[in-house]
């Protein structure tokens, strides 16, 4: 594996015009957090970026759906927003917004960059508009007949009936699908500024081509981009909310530069504030700039196209910066309804939303990043329903890990005074013990490779081992008959759970700050600590808690039956 001076870890900036739900958190942000938690306890030099994507028509849709303003929406849904991801636990160094001024001039700064070295064109196109808003519409907004199958309510550029994808002048009947509108549009003609993808296209390719190790979908949607070839795409639009064109053209006036150009620019913005936050204000650079860093971003599948072909693009055609090395984009996760054979789509508009902050008042933050680590969308889309959290959360992190935690806790308090025992081992107890450090080496094997469930899925071996060795070893007839050997068994059960309470900690850091605080641990989780796992032991005498359940298991009626 290569190793790197430092990490730049991203997640997608979700658009501040809504609650994030559970989908959100299972595609890039939680997997993100274990990923950077993991590489803060190795001690590694990292940080981890995101903020809210605050332009673009998501926004004043919103806003004009709900007859209130685009500031009044994105100030109500980052608040909410950045909180709901700090109740869940995710640890970015900087949760920024696209709406700071800074960014605005640094995105004005890469425009111009691209237009001076001939990356950007102007050209007028034809596109439609509503007499009756006033506006033109982007694509999303007119909806009308597939022009391939004839189904009648295909979208603007895409046919959710037979999946064709074509150009918004195709579809025949077109209407406006803006809330309150209906009416036919007109085309008219507008000027707009192009970035021209082609010029990259070749570089673009071969670095492409050198990523062989990353996740099929994320290489698929790059190639199929690449083979079809790069053409010039629009990086302006005809609205007021975004960031001003920075040019002295009267036909710039109205246009705003596109959110997807704007966008990714904002982890640029978001590490360069962090950076001055942290009073080092040309850090930013070492992360963005230096061939010995890496950039990692989290992504959900569908901005595959945006993070490994326009942003790279643009970045190229700023000269200075590096490309990513790795883009991890995840699968979706859908819902499926109790007694339905299929999983549907979590969507707003269907009325089918688990918002992260809802969910983790309830069940807390950790259940649900097990569940979301346990079925996690890495290779395929993936399901959730609510029998299945129930079932998995009590019968896997309540029945193993809780249960070998709580068992070995109370056994030590009641038999060995809450201290660890003395032990003489046996070939069995350092057999045990072994897999220890075995486990920390898989653990990270697969936390490198972004294997997160796998990686889940060998912590919690770990437990099993831990509760297959307790029973086996009988503690509780030993304590009468053969106290030495009893003593061997929870001194290596302890040891285990030492482990445990840092090996959990990227997956599960609230239950692993429980579980440490009960242990009388301090720095659990601190640079370092990772490679201590195995290494180091808690102390014979050394003091622990009666335990206190590490997660409450969930009765039937606790859940939604839907
Ligand atoms: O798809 C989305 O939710 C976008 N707001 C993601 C933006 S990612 C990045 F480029 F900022
Ligand atoms: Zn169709």
């Amino acid at each position: 594996m290569a190793t790197f001076k430092r990490t730049l870890v991203t997640s997608a900036l979700p658009y501040a015009n809504g609650r994030i739900h559970i989908g959100h958190l299972a595609g890039a942000y939680l997997p993100a957090d274990i990923f950077v938690r993991y590489l803060r306890m190795k001690g590694e030099d990292v940080v981890f970026i995101c903020g809210s994507d605050e332009h673009g028509v998501p926004i004043t849709l919103r806003a004009l759906e709900e007859g209130s303003s685009p500031h009044e929406v994105i100030d109500r849904f980052h608040t909410e927003n950045e909180a709901a991801f700090q109740a869940a636990d995710v640890s970015f160094d900087l949760y920024g917004r696209t709406s700071w001024p800074e960014h605005r001039a640094f995105t004005q700064e890469f425009f111009l960059k691209l237009l001076d070295g001939g990356h950007i064109e102007k050209k007028t196109i034809e596109q439609y508009y509503s007499e009756k808003q006033g506006m033109f519409l982007p694509d999303r907004y007119v909806e009308g007949t597939c022009p391939r199958c004839g189904y009648e309510d295909a979208r603007g550029d895409q046919c959710d009936h037979c999946n064709a994808t074509y150009e918004v002048t195709e579809l025949a009947n077109p209407r406006s699908a803006l809330p309150g509108d209906g009416t036919t549009p007109v085309l008219k003609e507008s000027v707009h500024w192009f970035l021209c993808l082609d010029h990259f296209q070749g570089d673009l390719l071969t670095w492409i081509e050198s990523k062989a190790d990353w996740r099929p979908n994320t290489l698929g949607g790059a190639m199929s981009w690449l083979r079809e070839g790069l053409r010039p795409r629009c990086v302006t639009r005809d609205t007021d909310w975004g960031v001003p064109i920075p040019l002295d053209d009267p036909e710039a006036k109205g246009k705003c530069i596109y959110v997807w150009f704007d966008a990714p620019i904002g982890y640029v913005t978001n590490t360069k504030v962090w950076a001055e936050r942290q009073g080092t204000p040309e850090a930013w650079k070492d992360y963005w700039q230096d061939p010995a860093s890496r950039i990692v971003h989290f992504i959900g599948k569908d901005n595959i196209p945006f993070h490994t072909i326009i942003f790279p693009a643009m970045m190229q055609g700023q000269g200075d910066y590096i490309r990513p090395d790795v883009v991890v984009a995840n699968e979706y996760l859908q819902f499926k309804r109790a007694g339905e054979q299929a999983a549907e789509k979590l969507s707003k508009s269907r009325g089918l939303v688990i918002e992260v902050a809802s969910f983790v008042e309830t069940f807390g933050a950790d259940r649900l990043r097990y569940y979301l680590t346990a079925v996690a969308p890495e290779t395929s889309d993936s399901e959730f329903s609510w029998s299945d959290f129930l079932h998995r959360t009590n019968g896997e992190a309540a029945d193993v890990l809780g249960n070998f935690v709580h068992r070995t806790l109370s056994f030590g308090t009641k038999v060995f005074e809450g201290r660890v025992p003395k032990a003489e081992l046996l070939e069995a107890d350092r057999k045990v013990l072994s897999a220890i450090g075995e486990a920390r080496d898989e653990i990270g094997r697969m936390l490198d490779r972004f294997q997160f469930r796998q990686a889940q899925i060998a912590m919690m071996d770990l437990a099993r081992l831990g509760n297959r060795y307790f029973d086996e070893q009988r503690p509780w007839e030993t304590r009468k008959k053969d106290l030495p050997r009893c003593a061997a068994c929870i001194h290596v059960c302890l040891q285990l759970i030492h482990a445990l309470a840092r090996l959990m900690a990227p997956f599960l850091p609230g239950s692993a700050e429980r579980l440490a605080a009960m242990l009388h641990l301090e720095g659990h989780a601190t640079p370092g600590s990772w490679q201590r796992v195995g290494e180091d032991s808690l102390p014979e005498g050394s003091t622990f808690d009666r335990p206190k359940i590490l997660f409450p298991k969930l009765e039937p009626e606790d859940v939604p039956a839907q």
